[in-house]
């Protein structure tokens, strides 16, 4: 089969540290079938599916099952990630090495969903994952500070009479986990960094030589909570939708390297989850389908980055960060490839109901954006092409 690419853009499949596919437990919102499909759409060839399942990932069983299911489908590489706690209670340690050995080779540990809040807990599960070689991913949220929070504090959710989620919430928590990361000298991966505040102290972490890494969601950098307005649960996301001046210093850290990569952060609701009342709708957002057209609207056309540092900030950050051995290593000869290809100068507008997600819960939805994935391939085997996936 002979591809034409002339005026097209060609770039390492792109590798997404953290997506929710809902299985087991609410295969109604996702499958690992159905959201590998939005992946390969998405240009993915590599995605980390996070442990708040039902049950929890929390054993080699479950991990295995995620792992071989994902190889069934074929349309991307699934990676678990292991629940560092039983259970997400953040009481008990997981049996991380047990995780770490099996066929699911399970290579980062993460409570995303229900963040590890105990420092004791976190300091030995980054002691546990030095010894494993692992990364600890950490959805950076003080609970304390977050009781009934429902939006960003600051002058919107004031207006709105929505009790306010501070930045302290998360930055303390960064703060907190770069000290224990440095003093295990382990590696630790921040989700879904939101405040300028955590920007700056992740400057901090790396400039004394925490090994640290962050990753920003693409509605993170597009979104701001004027969005607010309509109460529309859409908009509805943990950590929430911040101030622009936030979301402005997130695209220069992006561009600048503070925060190393773009992860989706892809959180398929059921219906009667998100059209409902504010207060009762649950958090998260799609992001698969069109993660790649929001980071080239917030970062290609401010000319923050150029393509070259999309393939930085998609594909080889992330896999280097979650130690995949093949993705951005030269290849020899005539190897098969992991890629993407990509049309510039496509735009499209997004319809939530065209997803291969089951659900349909984007905050894009009838923005018309730039770019688009012509075509996917996962070791040389096209998994997409043309809007539709493969198989
Ligand atoms: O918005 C979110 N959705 N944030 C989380 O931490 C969890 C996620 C989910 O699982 O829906
Ligand atoms: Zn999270
Ligand atoms: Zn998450």
């Amino acid at each position: 089969e002979v591809v034409q690419a002339r005026g097209q853009v060609l770039l390492p499949g792109f590798v997404d540290l953290h997506v929710h596919l809902r299985e087991p437990g609410r295969e109604d919102t996702e499958t690992i079938a159905t959201g590998s499909a939005a992946a390969a759409l998405g240009g993915y060839t590599a995605v980390f599916a996070m442990a708040n399942t039902d049950p929890v990932a929390d054993n080699a069983l479950i991990v295995e099952h995620v792992h071989a299911e994902g190889k069934r489908v074929g349309l991307v590489d699934v990676h678990p990630v292991g629940a560092v706690t039983v259970g997400l209670a953040g009481v008990k340690l997981a049996e991380l090495g047990t995780m770490a050995k099996s066929k699911a080779n399970v290579r980062m540990f993460s409570d995303d969903g229900h963040c590890v809040h105990d420092p004791l807990i976190m300091r030995r599960a980054l002691e546990y994952s030095k010894a494993l070689d692992a990364v600890i991913a950490q959805h950076a949220e003080e609970p304390r500070l977050t009781v009934g929070a429902q939006a960003h504090e600051g002058e919107n959710a004031a207006r709105l009479g929505l009790q306010g989620w501070p930045a302290a919430a998360e930055e303390s928590i960064v703060a907190r986990d770069c000290l224990l990361a440095q003093h295990a000298g382990a590696r630790l991966h921040i989700c879904h960094v939101s405040t300028a505040g955590t920007v700056d102290v992740l400057r901090w972490a790396k400039d004394r030589g925490t090994q640290v890494s962050a990753e920003v969601t693409p509605h993170h950098l597009l979104l701001t909570d004027d969005r607010l307005d309509t109460f529309d649960p859409v908009n509805k996301v943990n950590p929430p939708l911040r101030a622009a001046s936030d979301a402005q210093a997130l695209r220069q850290a992006l561009a600048e390297g503070v925060v190393d990569c773009v992860a989706t952060d892809h959180a398929p609701h059921a219906v009667q989850d998100k059209d409902c009342e504010w207060a009762a709708a649950r958090p998260g957002m799609l992001g698969l389908q069109t993660a790649l057209s929001v980071v080239a609207r917030t970062m290609v056309e401010t000319g923050l980055l150029d393509w070259r540092g999309v393939a930085r900030v998609m594909s080889e950050r992330p896999a280097a960060i979650a130690g995949l051995p093949d993705q951005g290593r030269p290849l020899a000869e005539g190897e098969p490839a992991n890629l993407v290809l990509i049309d510039p100068d496509a735009r499209w507008t997004v319809r939530g109901r065209e997803f291969a997600s089951i659900a349909d819960n984007t905050p894009f939805e009838g923005m018309e954006l730039p770019a688009r994935v012509v075509l996917t391939m996962l070791r040389g085997e096209i998994t997409a092409a043309d809007g539709k996936a493969r198989g």
